[in-house]
């Protein structure tokens, strides 16, 4: 099996990488060489190497940043997945794309489904929800998974940036009426893995599938939790007061839904796929950073 993975050095990218199945060819190009904002280029990149899977980890990601520059975020999330599509699909090649929980305007009081209307808040929502329906209208072999709260060991994400805010203050406010599902990086590279190991084996059943992190919690509760067991484990050394506040109060730039939680049955009916235990991985995080801070501090022990 040949697979190219665009976007291999962002955070699930890496994910990929670092699980990628021993007797699969994995192509990774860099972004000179498959660039999103030159969408020829993701073409020629494909026709070039004639894969039999693509995965789509690129994306403009600066979800506040986008409000602002909107025309760059629209053509990487959005202009360039047509091209992707068409390309993906003349080399019969199944395309495997990620999406999000910021495709709907979270005013439903249940986890959304995946044949629930998108209605985004936010320029980066709009452009994600564009891009879907790029790659389901010229790709007929195509996965789009939609998921959330990504996390890892070494991104910049809500993980690391509660440690290091911790580090430096005494107080942090953190937003207590959106919630959703933190979604451990490694976790869903296993599940991508599955899904194009499965879907190319049974050919299909093709769409949009929904994958997260459960239980479902509020960025305050995520944010208690973490340093809760970061400062148990030792990772941190002092704990910080936790402040809940409102959205609104927080005021980032784009407006988040307040529900962001994503209903993972389908997933689990046609792929076998369960949501994911972000407590477990997030404790498996914790501790190497905890032992790295002992190893720093005792050298010796
Ligand atoms: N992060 C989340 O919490 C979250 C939640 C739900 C869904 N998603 C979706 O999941 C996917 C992966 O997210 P992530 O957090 O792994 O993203 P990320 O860490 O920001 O990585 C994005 C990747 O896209 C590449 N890229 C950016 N502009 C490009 C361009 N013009 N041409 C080619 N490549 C380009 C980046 O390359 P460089 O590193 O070289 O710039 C990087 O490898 C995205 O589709 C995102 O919308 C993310």
């Amino acid at each position: 099996m040949k697979v190219v993975i665009f976007g291999a050095n962002g955070q699930v990218g890496r994910a990929l990488l670092a699980s990628k199945p021993p007797d699969w060819q994995i192509l990774a190009p860099a972004k000179n060489e498959a660039d999103f904002l030159q969408p020829q280029s993701i073409a020629d990149y494909l026709l070039l190497n004639s894969p039999q899977l693509v995965i789509n980890c690129a994306a403009y990601t600066a979800v506040d940043k986008a409000e602002t520059d909107p025309e760059q975020c629209v053509r990487i999330n959005a202009s360039a997945c047509e091209q992707l599509a068409r390309a993906a699909a003349a080399a019969d090649a199944v395309l495997i794309h990620l999406s999000t929980d910021y495709v709907f305007d979270g005013l439903l009081d249940r986890p959304y489904r995946e044949e629930d209307s998108p209605a985004p808040l936010s320029v980066y929502g709009q452009s994600k929800w564009l891009g879907e329906q790029s790659i389901a209208a010229n790709c007929a072999k195509h996965l789009i998974v939609r998921t959330s709260w990504f996390f890892d060991a070494d991104s910049n994400n809500f993980v690391n940036t509660m440690l290091r805010l911790a580090a430096s203050k005494s107080e942090l406010r953190v937003v207590a009426d959106q919630v959703g599902g933190p979604t451990p990086a490694s976790e869903l590279a296993r599940v991508i893995w599955h899904l194009a190991r499965q879907s190319v084996e049974r050919n299909g059943p093709w769409g949009v599938y929904h994958f997260s992190g459960q239980p479902f919690i509020s960025w305050y509760e995520f944010a208690t939790s973490i340093l809760t067991e970061a400062y148990r484990l030792g990772a941190i050394d002092r704990m910080p007061k936790v402040t809940p506040i409102s959205a609104s109060e927080f005021g980032s730039p784009a407006q988040r839904p307040a529900n962001s939680r994503l209903d993972c049955y389908k997933i689990k009916a046609l792929y076998g796929v369960s949501a994911a235990d972000w407590q477990c991985e997030l404790g498996k995080i914790l501790e190497a950073k905890a032992r790295a801070v002992n190893s720093a501090t005792n050298p010796g022990s």
